[in-house]
């Protein structure tokens, strides 16, 4: 049987900058290359040029996958038969798909009741072991990495560098896209290691935009300089107290004359609304945080701004339906009824 691949593999596409050498073991699911939309609206707002870069467009729909594909990959070079790692939900559905990917078992560390339904639905149905706890992220993560130190399971979280080298890319295809990047990438920011991974694929593409970071005022351990022992925010994903690459995060921004800053429930919950409303942009809550900062504080002076929509919203579904300003109209199946519910004032 012939199998025709339609395009690259992120590891085939970036393989010179890439830990992986021509033989090695790929596991992938076409992640990558995705695409990058401008915004109209938000840029109207802040005066500057703003473009989204669609990570939701992943095969998992989110982020994750760039990291996952080499992270799983190398897991399957070295002979691993099982990976594992601590998660608010997106981490764990993108281990899970590429473990099954891989023919090999994934388990998944997850606070319980507080994972969105979409990434739960996609983790389950990939067959990995979840397992949830009576605690948080961070407590997971600790956790975790108490466990791989007594079995011989690979660990998937962004500790992991090789997830932090696929994440990289994304810089990579923004330098490619723009001619050299934008002046300025909007970013949220969780256990940091996405806005890690970015700093990294510049540096290495030679180009300094500069990094401005969100997270939410709940869970801001980066902006209040310390662990946050019960982080809250509506934002599921970077409801988190403890980042891993917090340190490196920092250092990053700074270099790069950028800032980690808060944004609120409610600011986050606006831009989420205004993204799907006026742009057409159904991105997750956290995803939204790099939009309710970039118009709480401004583009500051750079002309092209650059903001990650790190997950699709149908990751989290209880959300949108939760905190939209619409309804569903109920209404008899006749025309009188349909007249009034279509025209009428609601
Ligand atoms: N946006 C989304 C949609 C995420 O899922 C995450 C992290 C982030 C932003 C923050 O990225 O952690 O690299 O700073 N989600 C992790 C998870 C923690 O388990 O899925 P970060």
């Amino acid at each position: 049987m012939t199998i025709v691949q339609t395009r690259p593999s992120l590891i085939e596409r970036w393989r010179e900058h890439l830990p992986f050498a021509e033989g090695d073991p790929i596991v992938t699911l076409l992640e990558g290359a995705t695409a990058l939309v401008p915004a109209p609206v938000i840029s109207e707002m802040v005066g500057a040029e703003v473009y989204l870069k669609c990570e939701g467009g992943n095969p998992t729909a989110s982020f994750k996958d760039r990291g996952m594909t080499c992270a799983v990959s190398a897991a399957v070079r070295e002979g691993a038969k099982a990976v594992i790692c601590a998660s608010t939900g997106n981490t764990a559905a993108s281990a899970a798909a590429y473990a099954a990917r891989a023919g090999i078992t994934c388990a998944v560390i997850v606070p319980e009741g507080r994972v969105a339904m979409g990434k739960l639905a996609q983790t389950l149905i990939h067959g990995a072991r979840v397992v949830s706890i009576a605690g948080n992220f961070d407590r997971g993560l600790a956790l975790v990495r108490e466990l791989v130190e007594r079995h011989p399971i690979s660990l998937v979280n962004s500790v992991n560098e090789f997830r932090l080298e696929g994440q990289k890319t994304g810089a990579f295809e923004l330098v490619e896209d723009m001619a050299g990047g934008p002046d300025l990438l909007c970013i949220p920011v969780g256990n940091a290691g996405n806005i890690t991974a970015y700093w990294r694929g510049f540096c290495e593409m030679g180009v300094a935009p500069r990094l401005f970071g969100f997270q939410a005022e709940g869970a801001a351990p980066l902006v209040l300089g310390h662990p946050v022992e019960h982080p809250e925010t509506i934002a599921s994903a970077i409801r988190i107290g403890n980042p891993a690459r917090g340190k490196e995060a920092l250092a990053a921004t700074a270099e790069s004359g950028g800032s980690i800053r808060t944004v609120s429930d409610e600011e986050i919950l606006a831009a989420y609304r205004l993204m799907a409303s006026k742009e057409g942009m159904f991105c997750e809550p956290a995803s939204s945080a790099c939009v309710a900062g970039l118009l709480k504080y401004g583009a500051d002076g750079a002309s092209t701004v650059v903001c990650v929509m790190t997950g699709r919203g149908l990751k989290d579904p209880e959300t949108a339906i939760e905190r939209n300003d619409g309804a569903v109209i109920s209404c008899a199946p006749d025309m009188g009824a349909i007249e009034e519910a279509v025209l009428g004032d609601a």
